[in-house]
């Protein structure tokens, strides 16, 4: 019988790829379907890194197919009633930022994302939770950024001329660029970077991932690809 998955995005770099990978995967071995709930930040974080058109490959557009971005919500949420129709087998929000974490932590539920994994918890819906933020350092994803001492300002700007969104000035314009990547092809003196990042994990966040971790109703997973081990269980 097909199955209904529920993925929550935030918007994290960290774990963001590989998510996508995770999805893609199980969507192609398994009879699944999967309803995209976007946060706000993730609709941006998404574009940024250039998967918008991967997403719609996931979450089709069908009913319970469809992708649900924050920002065309109402402030109640009623897409996440839902989660009280016995329509979804789990909700699985990963990438899960620290902030939406803080939020579920401490039983907020006033953004999309948030709001799904409270109405799942009432709903019996089994809830998965992939935090980006969880213990020590952790290695993450920077979008596109012009590295301003290798930048020559030359007159003719390839990467400029070229850039399919218009994004790029003297700087990149995050909110514009879709992750293409044709400009760090193109710049012929390399300064367009993005890529690993090492950022170390606050302790709070640490905090708040394991007072998720003893909420009922809800699983904390260590990383996307644990996602595969909780399909037999669903
Ligand atoms: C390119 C980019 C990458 C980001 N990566 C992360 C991340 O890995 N982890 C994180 O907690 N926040 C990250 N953020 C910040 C969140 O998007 C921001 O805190 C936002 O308010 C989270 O909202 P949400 O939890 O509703 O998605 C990133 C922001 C940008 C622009």
């Amino acid at each position: 019988m097909t199955k209904t998955i529920a993925w929550g995005i935030t918007g994290a770099g960290h774990f963001l790829r590989s998510s996508f990978e995770v999805f893609t995967q199980i969507k192609s071995e398994h009879d699944i379907r999967v309803n995209t709930f976007l946060s706000g930040a993730a609709e941006e974080v998404v574009r940024m890194y250039g998967l918008e058109n991967e997403l719609k490959t996931i979450s089709c557009g069908e009913y319970l197919e469809e992708i649900i971005p924050e920002t065309k919500q109402g402030k109640s949420w009623p897409k996440t009633g839902r989660f009280l129709l016995d329509i979804y087998d789990a909700l699985v929000v990963t990438p899960a930022t620290s902030n939406t974490v803080s939020k579920i932590a401490h039983g907020t539920s006033d953004s999309l994302v948030s709001n799904a994994v409270a109405q799942a918890v009432k709903g019996g819906v089994p809830v998965y939770v992939v935090p980006v933020d969880i213990a020590g350092v952790v290695i993450s994803e920077l979008p596109f950024a012009i590295a301003r001492e290798l930048c020559r300002k030359c007159d003719f700007c390839p990467p400029r001329d070229s850039c399919p969104c218009n994004a790029m000035s003297d700087q990149i314009d995050l909110l514009k660029c879709n992750g293409c990547g044709i400009c760090k092809e193109l710049c012929t003196f390399n300064a367009i970077k993005g890529g690993p990042v090492e950022l170390k994990v606050r302790d709070i966040d640490s905090r708040n991932v394991d007072i998720v971790r003893d909420l009922e109703g809800i699983t904390i997973l260590e990383r996307p690809e644990d996602i595969q081990g909780i399909l037999p269980l669903i």
